[in-house]
């Protein structure tokens, strides 16, 4: 049985992974902060005192590093920046040197990085794998994360994946959004017009998937749907399908930055990311425009 380890395998995107994996006949193990008895497949790692449960890097063929503290959880204070860093980045050492002390690596490596790399901008430049990292706190933060994650590439397929706000029932931005969507209080954000790179989950779990079974693949991959969407038709589009149309003004971008602090940056921020790479890779959106996204999420 081909063996897969994931990391972060309790957040979003693992929990799908996790499933969507076990279904296909993988033999699915977690590598947690916790572990649970009714899940004889989690095994334990602590970053902070640099230890792992070494059984859980036995055999494993296929490695899907997704663990970090969440970006968008708590204000970016200097201790939160630095969790945010050594969640990602020392995450990723130790379990470098961990399948170094045994002596095996994964056949393939399949890493979450972020469209943060390219920073927040508001331009409608479309950017590409090549272009530079951003010199701000997300774009260092996933510039360092990809480059700890090179170390791998001596032993192993190393993919990289800067993935978008990735969309799924369960996803915060579609829980928090509901609610007001509803009663018709959902507004844009700012002046609506920075874009929002997204992906749905369901088309993120086939990317890994493709990662996966495809010997070939090796490198950096934006994972966003190849739709461009702005805040304002992002917003739009939910607003339409519960029958509404926006009747309260846009947040303004001062009060989100009262609320939010530097975070609100994420919400205020948005670049035009081109997935052309993946797709000259023959890789196939199922989900490729916002619309077709949301009609799923929603059971239209
Ligand atoms: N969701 C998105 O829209 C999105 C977009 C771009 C990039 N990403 C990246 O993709 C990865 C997975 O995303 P997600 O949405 O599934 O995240 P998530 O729901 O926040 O889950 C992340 C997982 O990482 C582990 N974790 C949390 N805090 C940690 C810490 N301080 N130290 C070590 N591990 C910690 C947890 O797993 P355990 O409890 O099992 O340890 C958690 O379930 C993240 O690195 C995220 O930055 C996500």
């Amino acid at each position: 049985m081909t063996k897969v380890l994931i990391t972060g395998a309790s957040g979003l995107i693992g929990l799908k992974l996790s499933d969507y994996f076990t279904r296909k006949s993988y033999d699915v193990n977690h590598l947690s902060r916790t572990i649970s008895p009714k899940n004889p497949k989690r095994f334990k790692w602590n970053i902070k005192k640099g230890k792992v449960q070494l059984e859980a890097l036995k055999d494993v063929d296929y490695l899907i590093h997704l663990a970090g503290a969440g970006i968008l959880d708590l204000p970016w204070t200097k201790t939160r920046k630095k969790e945010l860093r050594s969640s990602r980045i020392k995450g990723t050492l130790l379990l470098y040197d961990a399948f170094k002390s045994i002596g095996h690596f994964p056949k393939a490596i399949i890493c979450a990085s972020a469209v943060g790399y390219y920073g927040l901008k508001d331009d409608s430049d479309i950017l590409t794998e090549s272009s530079p990292a951003a010199t701000d706190f997300t774009g260092k933060l996933c510039a360092d994360w990809e480059q700890s994650m090179d170390l791998f590439a001596e032993h192993s397929r190393l993919i990289k994946f800067r993935i978008g706000i990735v969309l799924d029932k369960a996803a915060k931005i579609i829980q928090k959004t509901q609610k007001p969507a509803k009663y018709g209080l959902l507004s844009s954000l700012g002046n609506g017009r920075q874009y929002m790179p997204w992906i749905h989950l369901n088309d993120l779990a086939e990317l890994f998937s493709y990662a996966v079974h495809d010997d070939h693949l090796e490198g950096t991959y934006n994972a966003v749907a190849p739709d461009h969407t702005t805040n304002r038709e992002f917003t739009r589009e939910i607003l339409k399908i519960h029958q509404k149309r926006q009747m309260v003004p846009n947040v303004p971008a001062p009060l989100l930055k009262m609320i939010l602090g530097e975070r609100a940056g994420l919400l205020l921020y948005g670049s035009r990311i081109s997935s052309q790479k993946i797709i000259d890779k023959g890789f196939q959106f199922k989900y490729e425009n916002i619309n077709t996204a949301l009609a799923e999420i929603y059971d239209l």
